[in-house]
């Protein structure tokens, strides 16, 4: 990785005592950042779905990933990697979202039940045409689920499907009545009716899942919530196929028809480049690259706030909530990778990604009840990467969803914070330092901070007003280069480490943050 930055880079400064902006790097004689927050003013839950995942038949997510079968040399618990599951089980995900993305819109769930060797084959279109030979389907991961302790969140197939085969589904999945489908997966070996939350109807339905324009979408999706229904206690939470980042219109036309249907609208933003052309290697970056990738992963808090104004429009109440059920970074696949798995390597500027998105969503979880982060495993930025030979390595990404499970449904502390900032490329504006905090059910306060600057360490004050502790404890994620990441030879490169660098003096908090590390405290009497 080169280590330069370039002029496109200026920093700026926020803090009258700062030093003057200068040109290609940041102010030598700032290094400090305050924070401010009071206790009392902890009243929006974080709801630990904001922390959720997504699964898609893609590459080697499904297959090679989460599942080998139960014949495999690879060590499996009936089918599933149990070296895959134990890392997935310290997540504490809360729900899993499943069979795409654009999968999901050319899935025929039928072609997924019953004996392994009965089941038909198909051609993965969107994803390099891989054979899929359905041994993973309906039952395989709604089991999961339950070995997870998560909450399923099926993609319902509209772009090429019927209404009749997504109500079947659901009927399939949920009832426990002497109905037609009820029977067929007791046939299929499962008794009891699974517990099935989360429906979405259709995915990407302007794009892969369909080419739809939204008008056309939003009579499609009325239809299509009618016949999915409630069966014995199941509930279900109808999703509506949402927007792509800046597309106001697809929310504000859904918004406008078809609100009083659904529960919830997607939207799907992404880290990235561009659709066309290299979107760039995860692993060989310059400074510029990586500022600038922090720059396009924080704007959206503005995409957020944009397609939450047009929601609270139609929807005071906030009954309708908006689910971001794709996010995270996407990189050109790994040189001699299959073209279409969208495999791809993780660095600690993917880390980087977690934790200032993280420090986002906590702040608009009024509207904001979930997000998915795209995707588990081996595909985009994947919480775990596996090979055949029965390695499996965690990401830097996967380290900064553990450091964060203490924030799942704590009571999010809203902060202001004081940090230098710099220009990056394409005139975004990137804070130094970015923060977040949470007090759990047993007062513990939890600060997570990133300094994602690359040269200085920042020295940090922390006033939480009506703070009663007596110790701080913490872990920290850093390494010695920004693109350093794990490998099956070195899968320890990038990994938390006990943090010492805080101290607590009559309630204010001082910390002195390394530079590109990201740390969480915990705060306790
Ligand atoms: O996550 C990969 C793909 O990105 C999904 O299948 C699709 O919904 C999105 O375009």
């Amino acid at each position: 990785m080169k280590s330069f930055i370039t002029c496109s880079l200026i920093a700026i400064s926020v803090m009258t005592a700062h030093a003057e902006p200068g040109i290609g790097t940041l102010p030598a004689a700032q290094k400090s950042a305050t924070i401010n927050g009071s206790i009392s003013d902890a009243k929006q839950i974080i709801p630990k779905e904001i922390y959720g995942q997504f699964a898609e038949h893609l590459g080697t997510c499904i297959y090679g990933g989460l599942w080998v079968g139960e014949n495999s040399n690879i060590p499996n618990t009936n089918g599933y990697r149990t070296d895959v599951l134990n890392a997935l089980k310290d997540l504490k995900i809360p729900v899993l979202r499943w069979p795409g993305g654009c999968f999901a819109d050319e899935y025929h769930w039928m072609d997924g039940i019953g004996p392994k060797e009965n089941r038909p084959k198909m051609v993965n279109n969107n994803w390099g045409g891989t054979i899929e030979d359905n041994s993973f389907g309906t039952h395989e991961f709604l089991n999961l689920c339950e070995m997870l302790n998560c909450e399923p969140y099926i993609s319902g197939n509209v772009g090429s499907g019927t209404v009749e085969e997504l109500a079947k589904w659901v009927e399939y999945m949920t009832s426990d009545g002497d109905s037609p489908m009820a029977n067929l997966r007791r046939k299929n070996g499962r008794d009891k009716a699974w517990k099935v939350k989360y429906l979405g109807v259709g995915n990407e339905s302007w794009g892969c899942g369909g080419d739809m324009r939204p008008e056309y979408y939003a009579d499609l999706y009325r239809r299509y919530a009618v016949y999915c229904r409630n069966y014995d206690d199941n509930r279900l939470y109808k999703v509506a196929s949402g927007a792509s980042d800046y597309d106001y219109n697809w929310t504000e036309v859904l918004m406008d028809r078809a609100r009083r249907q659904m529960h919830g609208l997607s939207l799907h933003y992404y880290t990235v480049k561009g659709w066309s052309g290299s979107k760039g290697s995860a692993t060989q970056f310059d400074n510029d690259d990586y500022y600038w990738t922090l720059g396009k992963c924080r704007e959206v808090e503005d995409v957020l706030k944009k397609h939450i104004a047009i929601m609270d429009k139609h929807d005071p109440q906030k009954r309708v909530n908006l689910l971001l059920d794709e996010w995270g970074t996407w990189w050109d696949e790994e040189p001699g990778t299959i073209r279409g798995h969208l495999y791809q390597q993780n660095t600690l500027r993917d880390a980087f990604v977690a934790s200032l998105s993280f420090d986002i969503f906590h702040k608009y979880t009024e509207r904001l009840t979930m997000a998915n982060i795209a995707q588990i495993a081996n595909v985009l930025q994947s919480m775990v990467l596996t090979n055949d030979k029965g390695q499996m390595v965690l990401t830097p990404t996967y380290h900064v969803f553990k450091m964060y499970t203490v924030h799942q449904d704590a009571m999010h502390i809203p902060l202001d914070i004081n940090a230098d900032k710099m220009i990056v490329r394409d005139n975004r504006i990137l804070p130094m330092v970015s923060a977040t905090a949470s007090k759990d059910k047993n007062g513990v306060v939890h600060i997570s901070l990133s300094n994602v600057d690359l040269a200085n360490e920042q020295d940090i004050t922390i006033n939480l007003t009506d703070l009663k502790a007596k110790t701080v404890t913490g872990e920290v994620l850093t390494s010695k280069n920004i693109d350093d990441h794990n490998t099956f030879d070195n899968p320890n490169i990038v990994n938390i480490k006990e943090f010492k660098g805080a101290k607590l003096n009559k309630g204010t908090l001082q910390v002195k943050l390394p530079a590109k590390s990201i740390v969480t405290l915990r705060v306790e009497n």
